[in-house]
């Protein structure tokens, strides 16, 4: 049933071209310029007038939620706000008619997430649920949503989920983006043809599972780890982070790039790797002297980079060259090295990666 694979994780990260695939097909048609959500059909143009939408999620899935932040406010220009649920459910929010609710769920049943929703819905709020299990009480609640296809999720910590999770959060902005008319067609056309070629480019990156494994090798007996990336790159690092600690045990923290100079750089020695996201996007020359910030300060840098960059090469002790990408799509790429890394990190340290200590797969409690 692990279909070859030593883990379930491994075959999840594999099964992501597919996944990515699912979730995009019969919605997304590059080729005639069209996109189709039938879940969202009736709401898209309530969607493009809402004076708000507010994300809520928990964990990995509020990862995703941040990306969306990005993609949705650039697409729509509609202010988004990202939340974790159990802070949003708890303080009585300012949440009523024409605020758009849009939760995300690879379970539909995580606790906090579905008590989130039920307040928010009560108060008029419009809710959507992009979820991964069909039928699931988050998708039941929903008024409106479309599901993520990457089929059943048996590892514990969430991989091609969150990527599902990306492609079908891009999808909604853009057709929204669209109906609104904020974006050019040919925008929108451009970033259809990237979204088409994402699977393709995903398997690209899976041909560097050897070389990653190398690199979780040199690094594996670590104390911390720092993750750092700016932009759409930002989520990834704090999803990198997540990763290596539930499955392999070690400290992480993701950050934004600038931030670290602001505390945490504090940390860097000759002794932390601080793994940088850092493929060509508009922040790219800002993330080129974060790097030069911690080389000054002897930390060893593990660079995820753009295939054919000629900088970031000398400055870094590691590198994992990714296929060139809209900013907009790159973080299903990047985010591939970072499930990869924690992965082999957690094997080689002899851990059972399928079932971290202390962690359950849905977390059914408040
Ligand atoms: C991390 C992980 C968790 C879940 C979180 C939300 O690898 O799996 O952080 O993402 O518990 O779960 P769902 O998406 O089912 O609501």
């Amino acid at each position: 049933e692990k279909g070859g694979y030593d883990h379930f994780m491994l075959k999840e990260i594999f099964e992501q071209p597919q996944t990515i695939f699912d979730s995009l097909r019969g919605r997304l048609d590059a080729k005639n310029g069209t996109l189709t959500i039938g879940g969202i059909r009736e709401h898209a143009e309530m969607l493009s007038k809402a004076k708000r939408i507010i994300i809520v999620a928990c964990g990995t899935s509020w990862h995703a939620g941040l990306v969306a932040e990005y993609m949705i406010e650039e697409l729509c220009r509609i202010p988004v706000e990202v939340e974790y649920a159990s802070e949003f459910r708890y303080r009585n929010p300012v949440v009523g008619p024409g605020d758009v609710i849009i939760a995300v769920s690879q379970s539909g049943e995580t606790a906090d997430t579905l008590v989130a929703i039920e307040s928010a819905k009560e108060k008029g709020a419009i809710i959507l649920g992009v979820c991964n299990v069909v039928g699931s009480s988050i998708a039941r609640l929903s008024d409106a949503g479309a599901y993520t296809h990457a089929g059943p999720e048996i590892g514990v910590a969430s991989t091609k989920a969150f990527t599902a999770q990306l492609a079908v959060l891009c999808l909604i902005g853009l057709k929204v983006a669209i109906v609104k008319g904020s974006i050019t067609k040919q925008r929108f056309q451009h970033l259809l043809d990237e979204l088409d070629n994402i699977p393709e480019k995903v398997a690209t990156v899976l041909k560097l599972n050897g070389r990653i494994k190398e690199i979780a090798a040199k690094y594996k007996d670590a104390r911390d780890f720092l993750y750092l990336g700016r932009g759409y790159n930002f989520p990834v690092a704090l999803e990198g982070a997540l990763k290596l600690k539930e499955i392999s045990y070690i400290h992480a923290e993701g950050y934004p790039a600038a931030e670290m100079k602001h505390g945490p750089i504090a940390l860097v020695d000759e002794n932390l790797p601080v793994v940088f996201v850092a493929t060509h996007d508009s922040y790219y020359e800002k993330v080129v002297s974060n790097i030069q910030e911690i080389r000054a300060r002897k930390g060893k840098v593990i660079a995820v980079i753009t295939e054919g960059d000629q900088v970031i090469p000398g400055m870094a002790d590691d590198i994992i060259e990714v296929p060139e990408a809209d900013e907009l799509v790159a973080p299903m790429l990047s985010v591939i090295p970072m499930q990869l890394l924690a992965y082999h990190i957690g094997v080689l340290k002899g851990f059972d990666v399928d079932k971290p200590r202390n962690l359950a797969k849905s977390v059914t409690v408040e």
